[in-house]
């Protein structure tokens, strides 16, 4: 039994809002595998094909975070990112959902032709305020929703990515829907940047006691500063699920693989561009420039490695942001 068996219990009782019907799917990637010459099982999480909104990863961290939201009388959710941010269109879009308004600070030049996430943000009705720089959003968010208190509005700020401690939460219920779904990995390889993603997985792990190794990949941050977020994050579970929050973020290692970066955020690579033509040709998957493909080039790069055997099963988690793609 898991040293934090009663968390399960609590996280079941935290509210979420019923935008979709969990599970997303789960399958094996044979013609991958061939195309590699065998090794380990091969499987894919399919958080690419979430129906709501696009679907992807933050589906699961908003879905929590909003709820939380409403039942503290929001009437406006405000949220950070880039000009396309998935997370961002997921908070227009669950917004758009529950009747609310959505602020969007978004670092970057307004565009020409509204585009990809850009283009949904607009269809969905979010108001988007353009700030020159990533140290802009914050700030500006912050002055936006203290403006909308003066206006007698009841904002709620959602940071980047949803990644705080109650959006991880969402992650954490994904790893009780792998159980649920008779799926145990040896691996799973997966998407890292805010954090919140891996803060879920490894915490999940931990509460469901799986044997499971959790590795992220870097889509930007180097690894040291991607590992204090995570940390930081599972620790702040604890006011929602009443354990020791230190014990949970230490009780498995963070894995943390940031050499697959590339030439930074969003520039594809030599090797991320090999992955996503690959997983596209051989599965009919498809993987975007700035976080699957890095991540699924980290897959191929371990796989090629040899630094799982063959008797493992390593799951690829497809975190979306497919739409990316149309950009
Ligand atoms: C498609 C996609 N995959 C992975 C990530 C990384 O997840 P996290 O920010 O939770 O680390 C993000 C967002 O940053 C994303 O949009």
């Amino acid at each position: 039994m898991s040293a934090f068996a009663g968390a399960q219990e609590r996280l079941n009782a935290i509210p979420s809002l019923d935008l979709w019907a969990p599970p997303s799917p789960v399958h094996e990637l044979p013609r991958l595998r061939d195309a590699l010459g065998g090794g380990p099982r091969l499987l894919i999480k399919r958080d690419d094909a979430i129906p709501f909104g696009f679907g992807g990863n933050k589906v699961r961290k908003v879905a929590i975070v909003a709820a939380h939201a409403i039942a503290e009388g929001a009437d406006t959710l405000l949220s950070v990112g880039g000009v396309q941010s998935n997370s961002a269109r997921v908070v227009a879009a669950v917004a758009a959902r529950m009747g609310l308004h959505c602020v969007l600070v978004a670092n970057g030049a307004p565009p020409e032709r509204l585009a990809a996430n850009a283009l949904l943000d607009s269809l969905l009705g979010a108001e988007v305020h353009y700030v020159p720089s990533r140290d802009d959003r914050a700030p500006a968010m912050a002055r936006i929703a203290a403006d909308l208190r003066r206006q007698g509005r009841r904002p709620f700020e959602i940071p980047l990515g949803a990644s705080t401690s109650l959006g991880a939460l969402g992650f954490v219920r994904a790893v009780g829907e792998i159980v649920n779904q008779a799926i145990i990995p040896d691996v799973i390889v997966h998407s890292t940047s805010s954090g919140g993603t891996q803060a879920g997985l490894v915490a999940g792990c931990a509460i469901y006691d799986l044997p499971t190794r959790v590795l992220g990949i870097s889509a930007d941050d180097p690894a040291a500063s991607i590992r204090g977020t995570v940390e930081a994050v599972i620790s702040g579970m604890s006011a929602w699920l009443d354990v020791d929050g230190d014990a949970l973020a230490a009780a498995r290692p963070i894995e943390i693989d940031d050499t697959y970066v590339g030439g930074g955020y969003g520039i594809m690579s030599p090797a991320s561009r090999e992955a996503a033509d690959l997983l596209a040709r051989r599965e009919a998957i498809f993987v975007d420039h700035t976080y699957t493909a890095k991540a699924l080039a980290g897959l191929l790069g371990h796989l090629r490695r040899g630094s799982f055997s063959p008797t493992q099963t390593v799951l690829f988690w497809h975190t979306g942001g497919q739409v990316g793609l149309f950009a």
